[in-house]
């Protein structure tokens, strides 16, 4: 039963991506067509604690749908996680009347959406937008799929350049703990290796698997990596591996972390192959989110104004089987996201 409620205010928190506009102009629209007030709140919780929150109307989400990044800007607040600097956060936005907030972001954004939840009596709706798609409630979040197709069309480039020379790349993919946008990336442009944060793996492996591709006359091989794939690598013995394999490699610098211009370091020793690595980097977070992530974003913009327009609160709304979801945000929390095995095992066959 829709509830007469006249104020909503929208943030987006965390790092940004791209279809977090399309989701702000749908819940704008959507509330505006209902009825219901919208205030943006700039750079995300720091716009509450500042109170710089202003009035929406229909214009102010125009011509925004096919951009990334986010009009309201975003920030991530350590500040906020303070229950005392909260509050006063919050007053800024029920000093106005307002009691309804929608927050767009990731697993750090909805942890501060539950501390509202236990400190005040403001209700509030959680939609996923992180490229990283790490949450597990949902089989996408707003922002995974443009990031991926980026991914892939900056492989294809590398790719090219590398098979002109005869070259193994190693390209480094952001997802920070999760491993789907380096997984689906790499299945869709038919890496050879594919190193994951979930899956435990070795320099040994790699180099084996890389030889064996030599082998077989592969002179171009695509090695795909998560950022945060350095956490799952065996420990590394770079002595031992030289003197095994009759190399020689500069030792580690006492505080060097494992990464990609080190991997392939030694995959050019141990292989023999030129060997180059590319961080991606920040090239992921931006340009026109795809048709996918533009209309994901627009049912959940609106579905988180239906929920608030029924009185519910505390929960984050996602997709499953294509059909838009919603679940109380402590269960989502308290889950990690699984990775498809069926992917990685036809990945793995697929790159022989
Ligand atoms: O969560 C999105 C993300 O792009 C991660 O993939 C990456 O690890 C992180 O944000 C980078 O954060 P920042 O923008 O603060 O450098």
């Amino acid at each position: 039963m829709a509830k007469n409620i006249d104020k909503i205010a929208i943030l987006t928190s965390g790092g940004d991506s791209m279809g977090m506009n399309a989701a702000i102009r749908a819940a704008v629209r959507y509330a505006l067509g209902k009825g219901v007030k919208v205030y943006g709140v700039r750079h995300g919780y720091i716009g509450l604690i500042e109170n710089d929150i202003y009035e929406l109307d229909y214009k102010s989400v125009s011509n925004i749908i096919q951009k990334g990044g986010t009009m309201l800007r975003t920030g991530r607040s350590d500040e906020f996680k303070d229950p005392e600097v909260l509050k006063k956060g919050i007053k800024n936005l029920t000093d106005r009347g307002i009691n309804n907030l929608i927050v767009i972001g990731g697993d750090g954004s909805f942890r501060g959406m539950c501390d509202i939840e236990r400190y005040t009596d403001v209700h509030c709706i959680g939609i996923p937008g992180t490229i990283d798609n790490d949450l597990p409630f949902s089989d996408m979040s707003i922002g995974y799929d443009t990031a991926l197709n980026t991914i892939c069309e900056n492989i294809n480039r590398i790719r090219e350049t590398s098979m002109s020379h005869d070259r193994i790349s190693i390209i480094e993919v952001m997802g920070r703990h999760c491993g789907d946008l380096a997984l689906n990336s790499g299945l869709a442009c038919g890496a050879e290796v594919i190193l994951m944060p979930e899956v435990p793996w070795s320099i040994e492996g790699v180099v084996n698997k890389i030889v064996t591709s030599i082998d077989k006359g592969k002179m171009t091989s695509i090695i795909v990596v998560a950022e945060g794939a350095w956490d799952s690598m065996a420990e590394f013995d770079m002595e031992r591996f030289s003197d095994e394999m009759g190399i020689a490699l500069p030792p580690l610098m006492p505080d060097e972390r494992f990464n990609s211009q080190l991997l392939a370091r030694i995959l050019q020793a141990a292989t023999g192959q030129e060997t180059r690595a590319t961080v991606l980097g920040y090239l992921q977070r931006g340009g026109s989110p795809t048709v996918a992530d533009r209309n994901l974003a627009s049912r959940l913009g609106a579905r988180a104004v239906e929920l608030l327009r029924d009185g519910v609160s505390g929960q984050v709304v996602g997709i499953r089987d294509n059909r838009i979801i919603n679940v109380p945000i402590g269960s989502a929390l308290g889950q990690s996201r699984v990775l498809d095995s069926e992917l990685i095992r036809l990945s793995d066959i697929l790159s022989m």
